[in-house]
């Protein structure tokens, strides 16, 4: 078993289930002491449940790990910096964030309530947002008050609907592209004070993939690798929490089967000039001949993935 991560303390979110359960598991395994955050809510975010994370939390223990629970919603502005301060308080410290947290409430603009839009936009940007700001203030401090860089990591949890559009999760698409682009501002603000932040954008088997209609793709095959296995995706998460990963940060990873892909930073596709002040006639004239080889985007975040 790897210790990479032995005298390491580590906070996750959501990890009462699915991967962030699995997440706190193999970080226990590594050595670091994890503190559980969830708040044992159905996947559409309703109700609560202690009992998950604890019932984590006691899995480790009994592995021989260190963990403690703690319970509460990962989006309110107190129960988030309390997460935070709970890892200083029982572990002395905090080295690694794991932003996990989330919650499905799909349909497409026509038929979406707001309700479903401000809990999923909440519970995942606001989710990574609130346990961010609070370890990055811990961080900071920490480094000036030694005069040294610390070992810091944050991981955020995305989506290829934040990358491209899901037409049937306009709130979950919309969240999780706000995840990216607030996980690279952090990644250049903490850079000074050695921390890293990266997010990864996985596919695999939970209870949030086999509800619904994606469930048919993410099925165990009878034989074979099981490509969406969520053991496949794990590593990664656990490299950019150690040490070694010290020299990646602002990237974000699309992981799943046996491939980790490095995305792309986006870039510019084509340049349009004018002489002067641009009229709708010019733009049109410098536009036209470009859309007219390209076609209309129709493709969002659909299965079977590519
Ligand atoms: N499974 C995939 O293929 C996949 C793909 C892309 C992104 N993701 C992302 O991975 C993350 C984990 O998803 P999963 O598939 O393991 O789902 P999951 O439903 O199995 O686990 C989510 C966990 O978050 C907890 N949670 C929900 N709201 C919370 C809140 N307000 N505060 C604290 N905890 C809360 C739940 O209780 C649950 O334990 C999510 O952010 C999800 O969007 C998953």
């Amino acid at each position: 078993m790897s210790q990479d991560l032995e005298g390491k303390v580590a906070v996750i979110t959501g990890a009462g289930d699915g991967l962030g359960k699995l997440h706190a598991l193999k970080l226990a395994q590594m050595g670091a002491s994890i503190v559980v955050n969830d708040l044992g809510a159905s996947l559409h975010g309703e109700g609560q449940d202690k009992s998950k994370a604890d019932a984590v939390v006691a899995e480790i223990e009994a592995a021989g790990g260190k963990a403690v629970t703690h319970f509460g919603d990962v989006a309110d502005w107190e129960t988030g910096k309390a997460l935070i301060q709970t890892a200083i308080d029982t572990f002395g410290g905090l080295d690694i964030l794991i932003n996990n947290a989330g919650i499905l409430r799909d349909a497409t603009i026509f038929n979406m309530s707001e309700s479903d839009f401000d809990s999923v936009v909440r519970v995942h940007l606001k989710g990574h947002f609130v346990p961010s700001k609070f370890a990055c203030i811990h961080w900071r401090e920490k480094s000036k008050a030694e005069g040294k860089p610390v070992h810091g990591r944050l991981v955020a949890t995305s989506s290829e609907a934040g990358l491209i559009g899901a037409p049937g999760q306009p709130n979950y698409a919309a969240a999780k592209a706000g995840i990216i682009s607030l996980t690279l501002g952090i990644a250049q603000l903490m850079l000074k004070y050695g921390v890293t932040a990266n997010v990864i954008l996985p596919r695999a088997r939970t209870r949030m993939t086999m509800d619904g209609p994606t469930a048919q793709f993410f099925q165990k095959p009878e034989a074979g690798f099981d490509t969406f296995g969520p053991e496949n995706v794990l590593p990664l998460f656990a490299y950019l929490c150690s040490p070694q990963s010290e020299r990646i940060s602002g990237y974000v990873f699309i992981a799943y089967g046996q491939e980790v892909r490095l995305v792309r930073r986006p870039t510019v596709q084509e340049t349009f000039t004018t002489d002067g002040v641009w009229s709708v006639e010019e733009l049109h004239e410098k536009m036209a001949p470009t859309f007219e080889k390209l076609e209309p985007v129709k493709d969002g975040f659909s299965f079977p993935p590519g």
